[in-house]
């Protein structure tokens, strides 16, 4: 791959987008191979993902601006399905994915870290959904999860006044759970992805599940998803062994590793 690098360690998969002379931005390229690096995770062996940017400035300036600056209106809507798609990916992944932001996380680049289930920066990082700035709208779901996160009044203050914030406001208003120094920051999301990864590896995937999907449906609706999913741990070892472990005051048996392609 030209613009994307994965490499596994102890269970957690670490994808970097690689593309420092564009500080990292996202042109049709870095999605295409961002999508075929998702597809070839092998959900057997990786139990959490870190995304993050190459360099020390950037995570992701952005969707490439040189490439849509000549998009007709149906290239336009292509373009933001395209990036929609593998965010859409990204944020339905079986497993949990972590967005260490190094740096810059501008339009695209905030978008994708929104599609990560959690946030962690760096403090030089700056974000922001400078489109209306563009003559464009954020285009790979800024106006519909930055709202979600953050809430409608914030949300639309930052996207119609263009305004970038800082990685403190950034923590202030809950769009990054942690902030750490530049050399914190890896090491923080491996620690935060290993806590997660000696877990119970379907149930945490269960988890995902059943709050990402709970919050879609009202909440009649959503403790049904949370109850199928809550059954669903019930066929699994790991509840076997995690419920056993406790009862028999046996702290030393690890939950085992149950192939998610067998589920
Ligand atoms: N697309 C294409 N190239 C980009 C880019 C982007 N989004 N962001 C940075 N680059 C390129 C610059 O053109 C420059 O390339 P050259 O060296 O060939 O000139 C290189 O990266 C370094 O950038 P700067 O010289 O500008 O670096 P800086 O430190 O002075 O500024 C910055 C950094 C503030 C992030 C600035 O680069 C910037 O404002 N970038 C654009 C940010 C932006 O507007 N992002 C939103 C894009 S629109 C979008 O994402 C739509 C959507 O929702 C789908």
């Amino acid at each position: 791959m030209e613009f994307i690098t994965y490499e596994v360690e102890d269970m957690v998969g670490i994808i970097t987008i690689n593309r420092p002379k564009a500080l990292n931005a996202l042109n049709s390229t870095v999605l295409d191979e961002l999508d075929a690096t998702l597809d070839q995770v092998d959900l057997d062996a990786v139990r959490v993902l870190i995304l993050t940017g190459a360099g020390e400035k950037s995570f992701v300036a952005g969707a490439d601006i040189g490439e849509m600056s000549s998009l007709t209106k149906e290239e336009g809507e292509a373009f933001g399905k395209k990036g929609n798609d593998v965010f859409r990916k990204l944020e339905t992944f079986p497993i949990p994915v972590i967005a260490a932001i190094n740096g810059f996380a501008l339009g695209g680049g905030c978008e994708i870290s929104m599609s990560c289930d959690i946030r962690i920066c760096s403090d030089n990082a700056v974000f922001g959904q400078p489109e209306v700035g563009l003559g464009i709208t954020p285009g790979f779901g800024g106006t519909q999860r930055l709202a979600r996160i953050v809430g409608v009044g914030k949300a639309k203050e930052m996207i119609y006044g263009a305004r970038n914030i800082k990685a403190d406001e950034a923590y202030r208003i809950g769009l990054v759970n942690n902030v750490y120094t530049q050399e914190e920051l890896m090491p923080a999301a491996k620690k935060l992805a290993a806590t997660i990864a000696k877990n119970a590896p379907i149930a945490v995937r269960n988890c995902k599940k059943a709050i990402n999907e709970g919050l879609q449906v009202d909440m009649d609706q959503a403790i049904v998803i949370e109850e199928k999913l809550f059954g669903d741990c019930f066929e699994t070892e790991d509840q076997k062994a995690g419920m056993g472990n406790f009862l028999e005051k046996d702290k030393s048996k690890k939950l085992k590793v149950v192939p998610f392609k067998n589920r």
